[in-house]
């Protein structure tokens, strides 16, 4: 090994003890394996650390909806976890909870160090509070009309409708989405940590080199727009740990969670004596860390994590890589399009190799969205595994078991074409490092494009029948496997349990190293069909199964409680009250995205050489593309309404739930744009 062995740990976020992993989750934590993976073949000591993240408001009402204990639901949600982790090959050294004894102890020592060097205030501050369930309501728990549009039933954080944010004391007719009570305003004391007084350790640390360039943008905004104190303390009751030397206050699990990296590590530590946890954490340690984590916790990782751990006197991150979102078919996974999949739905139908393999080759280094078309998923995978590297093997293998005693040849046939895939491994190893996996399949794959081309042109399978040529073709089928085995080299951080069933079939044991060397004069064994191709019938089924899921009441997400129930019908009107109303056909000429809002999208309805601007909360349902040549109905003579993206002009009608449950309303064939709904 050329480079000497470097002392790595790496963690991805944790996910929440509340819900099943689904496939979104899927992509940080196989991104984050595979690259472990690249680091433990080249010989490095890389530790890979996760737990459950077991805290907070939701984890409490979700519990008692149940009518188990947190500590009970917590343990059930773990073990599936784990779980569908190790199903997936995700291969964790550790895998704990935040509601660990390490974890407290951690983050009492953490609150303790920040205490005592000033970097924790109290302020006393008005919040809502439920005084029927007699708890402080965070903003996802009150629902109530828009402060600036009036819309109903809007989260008390921002506005599904106008895309407006707010604080949660600014709704009208506020309701606690827990028991439907009136909240009412209550002042108590909470605890902050002073985030601005690490303005200037932040920005070195952002400007210390390697981070992404989008983090590296966005940091700089949040730097632009000012440093916030940050509110750590959250009212009895509470799941979680309590602050010392409060009786009634605990942590925000956002404060012991990023501490579950520590904690777990340190169980590890203690339990398996595998590596020394002083010598990764201690302000001045000189090993590697890096956590892994999706572009929607961001700020916790890169502004509130450093400074807390700088301020306790820890060493600092060496990097967190964000990832983007997966998106499915082109959309927000959703439910009712059977796209939301949870991993073990999915294992249920597929090999997880497959999706690992698929994110590989999409992923790359940026924190990018990233699309899983079904369709595209199996031509890729079908093509690439099963038709490029897979067919080098099962082309050559025929040929060594029943020609040649099941033996390689003791001489590589063409040298040169074995030492243009060795060196390859160097940028390869480079591109997987700088975490551009997408660029390494794609380099892997273009050296299975010319291995299968020299099989086609020595054509093996001719040149047998020839007399005197057996030789020849030993050599042609041994080079074939050996470039076989370069690439699964190459592969295994991505594939490896493919390349575990690669390595026994070639009686043999990979290192990174591996790649430098050929097989000669070596027996394998006999070859046997390593993958199946996937079949569009497995993808339709898993869909089928991901719709049939009538979700249960261990995967609600306690706020949607009230969301299930049926809407009732309003107050009787009069034909002529109705009258009022002129809803029109119209055809959707345009539709496009709204720069900085989160759930409009801005369409243009024509009415039959009238046209209209509009404003629909209908984001996160649809595509614009998906939009635009359709015909819909809407309310043409609602007064314009001006709206922070500028006039909406009417209104489209849509049903639905809301979120990403939206179905607007299509007339028949033949209804012309213009034409009278009544
Ligand atoms: N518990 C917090 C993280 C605490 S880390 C100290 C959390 N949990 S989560 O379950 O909501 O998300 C776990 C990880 O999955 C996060 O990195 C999150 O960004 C990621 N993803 C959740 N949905 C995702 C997609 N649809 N696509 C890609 N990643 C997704 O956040
Ligand atoms: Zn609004």
């Amino acid at each position: 090994m050329s480079q000497s062995a470097r002392k790595i740990l790496v963690t991805n976020a944790l996910p929440y003890a509340n819900g099943p992993i689904h496939i979104g989750h899927m992509l940080g934590y196989i991104q984050a394996d595979i690259w472990v993976r690249f680091q433990k073949l080249r010989g490095h000591e890389c530790h890979f650390m996760c737990a459950d993240d077991a805290h907070g408001t939701p984890i409490m009402l979700k519990a008692q909806q149940l009518g188990i204990t947190p500590e009970q639901m917590i343990g059930d949600m773990q073990r599936s976890h784990e779980a569908d982790f190790s199903d997936f090959l995700v291969g964790f050294d550790h895998y704990y909870s935040t509601h660990s004894d390490e974890n407290k102890e951690l983050a009492e020592t953490i609150y303790n160090r920040l205490d005592k060097a000033g970097h924790i205030k109290t302020e006393v501050i008005e919040q809502l509070y439920d005084p029927q369930k007699e708890m402080f309501l965070p903003d996802r728990f009150v629902k109530g009309e828009c402060p600036d549009c009036g819309a109903e039933d809007q989260y008390g954080d921002n506005c599904d409708v106008c895309g407006a944010t707010y604080a949660p004391t600014d709704l009208k007719n506020p309701k606690s989405v827990v028991s439907g009570a009136e909240p009412e305003l209550r002042k108590s004391e909470h605890y902050f940590f002073d985030l601005p007084a690490f303005g200037d350790m932040l920005k070195s640390w952002t400007r210390s080199g390697s981070l992404q360039n989008e983090m590296a943008n966005k940091l700089n905004e949040w730097f632009e727009q000012g440093l916030q104190r940050w509110d750590i303390s959250r009212d009895a009751p509470y799941f979680g740990f309590k602050i010392p030397g409060t009786e009634n206050k605990y942590f925000y699990v956002w404060l012991d969670a990023p501490i579950g990296y520590m904690s777990s590590f340190k169980n590890y530590c203690d339990t398996t004596s595998k590596a020394d946890w002083d010598t990764y954490w201690q302000a001045n340690s000189e090993a590697e860390l890096y956590h892994f984590i999706g572009k929607d916790i961001i700020y916790f990782h890169s502004l509130f994590w450093p400074a807390m751990l700088k301020g306790a006197d820890f060493r600092q991150p060496t990097n967190v890589w964000a990832h983007g979102f997966i998106t499915v078919n082109g959309t927000k996974m959703s439910k009712s399009k059977g796209t939301f999949i949870k991993a073990r739905t999915y294992l249920d139908h597929l090999d997880p190799e497959y999706l690992r393999y698929y994110f590989a080759a999409k992923l790359t280094s940026r924190i990018d969205d990233l699309d899983l078309n079904l369709t595209d998923f199996a031509q890729r995978v079908n093509s690439d595994l099963v038709g490029k590297v897979i067919n080098i093997a099962s082309r050559c293998a025929g040929f060594i078991q029943k020609k040649f005693d099941g033996k390689l040849s003791s001489n590589v046939a063409d040298s040169a074409l074995l030492e243009d895939f060795q060196s390859a491994g160097a940028d390869i190893a480079e591109l997987y490092e700088k975490r551009e996996f997408s660029r390494a399949m794609r380099d892997i794959m273009a050296l299975a494009d010319r291995a299968n081309q020299y099989i086609a042109d020595k054509e093996p399978w001719q040149l047998i029948k020839k007399e005197g040529a057996e030789q020849e073709v030993h050599e042609i089928c041994s080079l074939g496997i050996n470039l076989f085995r370069v690439l699964m080299v190459y592969l295994t951080p991505v594939l490896p349990k493919l390349s575990a069933d690669v390595q026994h079939f070639l009686n043999d044991t990979f290192t990174w190293e591996s790649h430098k060397t050929a097989l000669t004069d070596h027996p394998i064994n006999k070859f046997k069909a390593l993958m199946q191709r996937i079949d569009m019938k497995d993808i339709d089924a898993m869909i089928e199964d991901s719709k049939q899921q009538q979700p249960q009441a261990t995967e609600q997400p306690a706020v949607a409680n009230d969301e299930l129930k049926k809407e009732p019908i309003a107050d009787e009107i009069s034909f002529d009250e109705f009258a009022k109303v002129d809803l029109r056909v119209a055809l959707i000429a345009n539709a496009e995205h709204v720069e900085g809002a989160d759930k409009l999208l801005k369409l243009t309805l024509d009415l039959g050489g009238e046209q209209r601007q509009v404003f629909a909360g209908i984001k996160s349902a649809y595509k614009p593309e998906e939009l635009i040549g359709q015909h819909t109905v809407m309310v043409a003579n609602l007064a314009p309404r001006k709206m922070r993206f500028g006039m909406s002009e009417g209104m489209v009608l849509a049903a639905g739930p809301g979120k990403d449950e939206i179905y607007i309303l299509n007339p028949h064939d033949g209804a012309k744009p213009g034409m009278r709904v009544m």
